[in-house]
């Protein structure tokens, strides 16, 4: 993609908002048109921004229809997977009616949506999913964000969806990942309990927003899988990440899910194929000792 395009970015303040505008602003000409819910979390680098609540129909129509943009890359979303099985009708307005207001938007404009989705769509029973495995979620937020996949999929508006799953990185003002909020624990010598029966595919949020980059930059449409190329537990991923950042992985204590109490049920097991993203946009993902290597280099540690 040579021609500069105009890119709306919502959700630029999260840790995903923040690695795609870094991204296309390092490595692209496009000009790019950032939003989110609140004020400007960093500096604007000579990008548009202005606030906006995506769940505000009227709002979202007026924004596509003042900037006309080529591409709309939805990172925004209610991510607290608890939060949104106790507040249903928020996590319904922000992660299912807003994208259909962005379908709304896009018919007229014919803006084309990239979205961001979850491994929290399938049950979790036996991984290895490909972009054609049936979804069956567990949890509100799963069953939210299928929602908005279904919507965007029967809409008939081009569009790409993206699932992902585990994500950490670096990001200015973030409520902390789980990486970062692991590192803050171990260095503070607090004991931490991780589950060691949730497996998946950690990815650090860079492998993922080049992903994203990759699918405007090769006008790729359709359901792609993002993720890192290491499958583990959320134990093993802590205990490396002990041993990367030289904190003392005897403060981790092994747990089971069912001794958390969550109010959202978690799949135990949501691996990904990522043949597709690997055949089609090239995607190289980092393992989990690369990419604690890089978040290391990122924080400066
Ligand atoms: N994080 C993960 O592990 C993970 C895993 C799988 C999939 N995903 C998906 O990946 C995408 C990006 O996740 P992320 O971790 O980057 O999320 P994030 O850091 O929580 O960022 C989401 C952003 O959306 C904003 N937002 C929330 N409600 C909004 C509204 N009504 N109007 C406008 N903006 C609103 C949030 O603002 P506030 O902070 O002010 O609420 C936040 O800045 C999401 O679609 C998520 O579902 C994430």
């Amino acid at each position: 993609m040579t021609e500069s395009k105009k890119i709306l970015v919502t959700g630029a303040n999260g840790l995903l908002g923040q690695k795609v505008t870094e991204l296309f602003a390092h490595e692209t000409s496009h000009e790019l048109i950032l939003t989110d819910l609140h004020d400007h979390a960093f500096e604007s680098r000579g990008f548009d921004y202005f606030p906006m609540d995506i769940t505000k129909k009227e709002e979202v129509k007026e924004a596509v229809k003042k900037y006309d943009p080529k591409y709309i890359i939805n990172t925004a979303a209610y991510t607290n997977v608890d939060g949104c099985e106790t507040d249903r009708e928020l996590s319904w307005k922000v992660n299912v009616d807003a994208v259909k207001h962005f379908i709304i938007a896009s018919r007229i404009n014919s803006s084309k949506i990239i979205h961001i989705s979850t491994d929290y769509v399938f049950d979790g029973k036996s991984g290895n999913y490909s972009e054609g495995s049936k979804p069956n979620p567990l949890s509100y937020y799963g069953k939210s964000k299928l929602a908005a996949e279904n919507a965007l999929l029967t809409s008939g508006v081009d569009c790409a969806i993206v699932r992902t799953m585990i994500l950490y990185g670096k990001g200015k003002d973030l409520r902390p990942n789980f990486a970062i909020w692991l590192l803050q624990m171990l260095s503070e010598k607090n004991k931490v309990t991780i589950v060691d029966d949730q497996f998946g595919m950690p990815t650090i949020v860079d492998d993922l927003a080049w992903g994203i980059v990759k699918i405007a930059d090769l006008n790729k449409s359709g359901m792609y899988h993002i993720c890192g190329s290491e499958y583990c537990n959320r134990y093993e991923f802590a205990v490396k990440l002990a041993g990367i950042f030289g904190l003392n992985e005897n403060l981790i204590m092994p747990i089971k899910t069912s001794d958390l109490n969550q109010a959202a049920a978690r799949p135990m097991n949501s691996s990904f194929i990522l043949l597709k993203a690997e055949t089609d946009l090239g995607l190289k993902p980092l393992n989990v000792t690369e990419g604690l290597n890089l978040l290391k280099v990122q924080l400066g540690l």
